[in-house]
């Protein structure tokens, strides 16, 4: 009986580039904000995605989505957009959008969640360094 719904959760990684910036505020403000990440020459962090679908096993299947499937849209979608880019630089979607890990986390699920069937929930999972995550929904 699906009593349950079931999370199934896949692992994936980029590296990119990016500068903590608003360009309402001068450079020593934002250094004063946002710290070394504000470094206007950039720097680089290991992201590590965890895209989490939350959904009933298919009982023909015994999948709550096809991991490959599932796999192939993230590299698609994401992986092929920002890895090894300058998020400042390089992507529409961080031209004007600060891109901290929490709204890099929120442009992701935003990307992959009409990509997805409507029944299955989707929970996005962002982590930049050892110490910091974002979550999304929240
Ligand atoms: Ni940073």
């Amino acid at each position: 009986m699906n009593t349950h719904k079931v999370a199934f959760i896949r692992c994936e990684h980029f590296n990119a580039a990016h500068r903590l910036y608003n360009p309402k505020w001068d450079d020593e403000t934002n250094y004063q904000i946002f710290g070394k990440c504000s470094n206007q020459n950039y720097h680089g962090h290991n992201y590590h995605l965890e895209v989490k679908v939350i959904g009933f096993i298919n009982p023909d299947t015994g999948y709550v989505i096809d991991a490959k499937s599932l796999s192939d849209l993230i590299t698609k979608k994401i992986i092929d957009r920002f890895d090894h880019k300058n998020l400042n630089l390089d992507t529409k979607e961080f031209k004007n959008l600060n891109p901290t890990v929490e709204n890099i986390c929120k442009v992701i699920f935003d990307i992959l969640r009409p990509e997805l069937d409507k029944d299955i929930e989707l929970k996005i999972k962002l982590r930049e360094t050892h110490k910091n995550y974002a979550e999304y929904p929240g």
